[in-house]
């Protein structure tokens, strides 16, 4: 018999955490229409990023208020995150003047995400990725101290760090005031799935999302042992690759635009894998 998980929200310094988060990257104009269509299909919490370049942050916020008009539902019902992201990461539609200091423009980004959104606060706020590739540099903890102002004044409800390796967050659980609370991280089975990132995060309790856990790893659903487990299970390699992670206690990002993946995305939240499976998915390199 499988163990079955927990498919409660996690419950995060009193935030309500969906296990499975709707990622809006690259959808362009299509942004708004298919975050609706999230929204309606049942999904809860929505990541984005104040970066033109790969997100369209105005188009969540349609959706948002065009959800709202039309389930009756309202901002305390769903999840909000999104980033900062340095002007290295942007193209010449940068949500903030890169003449100001790092700190105000972390301020003009957020308050900018804040009216994209059409909220008052946000569930979380993530630095989408430190300024160099090893340590973390002084403006790193500009941005850091900056999103911490907000978080103190309430309009951020949990601080996250995206695209971080071990040694940075390490360092950054120690040396922050207010400490990480969630990691986004790619997810590669060829690194354990990012097993030493995991770990830490384990240790620091903070939460770990994992994205491109289909856009990386499908070569695993050529492996036999990996195509049993479909077959006795008759979930897609997708649904087995999300239910893995889910059961390894990841928050799950997916991006679907289709309306059936949607679902079957959601229905991952009732794992039919066994702790067995779940280990030898884990164990798997490609
Ligand atoms: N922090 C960062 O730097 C960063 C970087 C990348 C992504 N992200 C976040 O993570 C989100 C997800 O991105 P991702 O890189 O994981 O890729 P993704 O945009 O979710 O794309 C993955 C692919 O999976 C397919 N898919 C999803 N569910 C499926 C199912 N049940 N069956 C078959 N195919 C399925 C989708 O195709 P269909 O559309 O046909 O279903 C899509 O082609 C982004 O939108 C963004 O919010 C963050």
């Amino acid at each position: 018999m499988s163990e079955q998980p927990d498919t409660n929200p996690f419950n995060l310094h009193d935030t309500r955490v969906p296990r499975f988060i709707y990622g809006t990257a690259w959808k362009e104009q299509a942004t708004s229409e298919l975050t609706l269509k999230a929204l309606n299909n049942g999904f809860t919490a929505i990541d984005t990023a104040n970066q033109r370049k790969h997100y369209y942050e105005e188009g969540v916020g349609e959706a948002l208020q065009n959800f709202y008009q039309t389930s009756g539902t309202s901002r305390e019902d769903l999840y909000l995150q999104t980033k900062f992201t340095y002007a290295e990461g942007q193209d010449n539609r940068l949500p903030y003047n890169p003449k100001v200091d790092t700190k105000e423009q972390v301020e003009q980004s957020f308050l900018s995400s804040l009216e994209h959104l059409k909220t008052d606060y946000l569930d979380a706020h993530l630095l989408h990725g430190p300024s160099q590739s090893h340590g973390l540099s002084d403006r790193d903890f500009e941005v850091w101290e900056a999103m911490e102002n907000f978080y103190r004044s309430g309009h951020i409800k949990l601080l996250g760090i995206s695209n971080v390796n071990h040694d940075q967050l390490e360092y950054l659980s120690h040396h922050a005031a207010i400490k990480p609370m969630l990691v986004q991280n790619r997810c590669f089975a060829r690194t354990g799935w990012d097993a030493n990132i995991r770990e830490l995060c384990h240790r620091h309790d903070i939460h770990y999302q994992g994205f491109s856990l289909l856009t990386a790893n499908t070569p695993m659903f050529e492996k036999p042992e990996f195509q049993a487990i479909m077959t006795r299970t008759g979930l897609t390699g997708p649904q087995v690759i999300f239910q893995a992670a889910l059961k390894m206690g990841m928050i799950v990002l997916t991006g679907t635009s289709d309306t059936e993946h949607m679902q079957q995305d959601l229905h991952c939240l009732q794992t039919l894998l066994t702790n067995e499976e779940v280990t030898l998915i884990e164990q798997m390199m490609v």
